[in-house]
């Protein structure tokens, strides 16, 4: 591994999925594997926060809607202990063993939501996943882009009037358009990993734009 970032040295695919809250990525996740599987892929899952042990007590932290003083530096930090602990025990030993893994939200959600959404910036989250992942990055980024409006209303459905909103999501939509915003600066940035999807399609649509851009960039890595 070390710092020349995830393509020496491994035999895997690493594909993640982005948007705002909302964007119904974890349904675009989950069918993804399902016909990753059919075409004979042996995809492995994983989620950002959360995904071990220590990550699923820090998830628990982390959208815990009473603590809403949290400081923005702290919450980073916790993401960045979860995603470290994702990394060594799941990410990397799949991508090392050849396989396919399959990511909902992965640094690029610290980028927009810490960095651009909570104003950190940029430098500090990406001296963390230098620090912390030695720069692992995927190869594939498909990002889910639905009008932060949009989004906060499929959220609110979701949650219903009995179950209110977690912490991040109760954050409203300013917030949410900060985020947006700082997805479009990734992809800006970095056109050939970043792939922009159009989330306001019906799922179905959405489930094979997604499974095409898959495809094309296990075809294109030769
Ligand atoms: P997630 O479980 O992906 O939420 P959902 O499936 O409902 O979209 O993420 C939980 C929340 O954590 C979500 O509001 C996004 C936020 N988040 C960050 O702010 N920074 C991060 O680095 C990650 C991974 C998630």
């Amino acid at each position: 591994a070390g710092r020349a970032g995830n393509r020496i040295g491994r035999r895997g695919f690493f594909v993640s999925l982005e948007g705002i809250d909302g964007c119904g990525k974890t349904t675009q996740a989950r069918l993804l594997v399902e016909r990753l599987a059919r075409a004979g892929h042996d995809p492995v899952v994983a989620r950002e926060p959360g995904g071990t042990q220590v990550g699923d007590l820090v998830r628990g932290v982390l959208l815990d809607a009473r603590q809403l003083k949290m400081r923005p530096m702290t919450e980073l930090l916790l993401f960045f202990a979860s995603r470290s602990e994702n990394v060594e025990q799941v990410i990397r030993p799949a991508l090392d063993a050849g396989r396919v893994v399959v990511c909902d939200r992965f640094t690029d959600a610290s980028f927009a939501y810490q960095g651009h959404g909570r104003g950190l910036g940029p430098e500090v989250v990406q001296s963390l996943a230098e620090l912390v992942l030695s720069g692992l990055q995927p190869d594939l980024t498909i990002w889910l882009d639905l009008p932060p409006e949009s989004a906060l209303s499929r959220v609110r459905v979701r949650s219903g009037s009995s179950n209110p909103a977690d912490r991040m999501e109760s954050l409203g939509t300013e917030f949410f358009g900060r985020v947006r915003e700082g997805y479009l600066r990734i992809a800006a940035g970095e056109p050939s990993r970043v792939v922009r999807i159009d989330a306001t399609a019906r799922v179905e649509r959405v489930a094979l734009d997604v499974y095409e851009a898959v495809v094309t960039a296990l075809e294109s890595r030769g």
